[in-house]
Order: structure tokens, then C-alpha cells, then sequence
């Protein structure tokens, strides 16, 4: 992981960890740990972007498919949105409420818990789109920014970090 001060604006440390994504190995093992422990799912959701890449990955281990939850304005036709703020401004995020049937079993991947803003609004829009989620997975949670609070005010499923920072 690689940590860059002052971006994409000043007094934030942005943790980011494509050096992992680009390293096969690497890759393959986070993989497969990702969605250990949560049971039957029938689906994995992957938060743009980092969660894309990890998402994928991880549902092609377990042979599930990928949904993706997108930054609005990328998805064509009836979307649902929710809104959230970040460590630095605000976003949407949209999903096709359509994707999967009503009452699927999801599991949320994404990269990194900070805050909790981002994975809270995608919470938001699986309980609006029917959608039962069965377990929230990151690569790294960043404790002191409170996000476990805020997503297990919305939700009973279990959040797993495979690295506390
Ligand atoms: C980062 C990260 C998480 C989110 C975590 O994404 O990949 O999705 O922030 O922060 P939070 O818990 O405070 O919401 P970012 O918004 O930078 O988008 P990107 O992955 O498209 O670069």
C-alpha cells in the first residue's frame, strides 16, 4: 500500500493500493480471503472503483457474479441513488435496481473503510433495491475515522477487514 500526503487535496492521506492489484500473487490471496466466513451468497457488489477491481476478483473465485455500484451519472435507464459525503466533498452512488431478484443475498467488497460514507450509501441502496446484504468485506479498515459505527447503525450483517490500520 502506498500513502500520499495532501491528495487529491490538502491534509488528506490517501492510502491507495494498486501496487497490490498489479501483483498476481497478492491479487489471488485477497481474493480469497475476501468473502470468507459469510455464509451462502448469491452475489458479489463492487463499490466504483477499487471495489470493482477487488469484487471481481473475488467473485470469479467464488464463482458469483458482480454487481456494480457506480458514481452517479454512469448508468443509463431507472437507477436508484444515494448520496454521501466523503472525507473530501460530497458523491452519489447508483445502482440498477433490476440487476438481481428481490431478496438476493449480497456481499459488499470494497477497498478501504474510512469514514463509512461510501459503504453506508451502498447499504442504503441494497435495502432500496430489495437486496439482503450478508456481509460487508474490505481490504483495510482505517479505525479512527468511526466507519464501523456508521455501517453497523444501518445493518446486523458482519463487516470484515483483513487489515486494521
Ligand atoms: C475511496 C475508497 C472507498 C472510499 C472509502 O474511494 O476506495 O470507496 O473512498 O471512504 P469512506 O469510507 O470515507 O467513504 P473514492 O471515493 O476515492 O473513489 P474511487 O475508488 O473511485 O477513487
Amino acid at each position: 500500500m502506498t500513502e500520499t500526503p495532501d491528495f487529491p487535496q490538502p491534509g488528506i492521506l490517501f492510502r491507495d493500493l494498486s501496487g497490490l492489484f498489479a501483483d498476481g500473487p497478492s491479487l489471488r490471496a485477497v481474493a480469497g480471503a475476501l468473502l470468507d466466513g459469510f455464509g451462502e451468497m448469491d452475489a458479489v457488489v463492487g463499490v466504483e472503483a477499487r471495489g470493482f477491481v477487488l469484487g471481481t476478483a473475488a467473485a470469479v473465485n467464488a464463482g458469483l457474479g458482480m454487481l456494480a455500484v457506480r458514481k452517479a451519472g454512469k448508468l443509463p435507464g431507472d437507477v436508484l441513488t444515494e448520496s454521501y459525503d466523503l472525507e473530501y466533498g460530497t458523491a452519489a452512488l447508483q445502482v440498477h435496481p433490476d440487476t438481481l431478484p428481490a431478496g438476493s443475498r449480497v456481499v459488499i467488497v470494497d477497498d478501504v473503510l474510512a469514514t463509512g460514507g461510501t459503504l453506508a450509501a451502498t447499504l442504503r441502496l441494497m435495502e432500496r433495491a430489495g437486496w439482503r446484504v450478508v456481509g460487508i468485506a474490505v481490504v483495510i479498515e482505517l479505525v479512527d475515522l468511526g466507519g464501523r459505527a456508521a455501517l453497523e447503525a444501518l445493518t446486523d450483517a458482519p463487516i470484515e477487514a483483513l487489515l486494521t490500520l
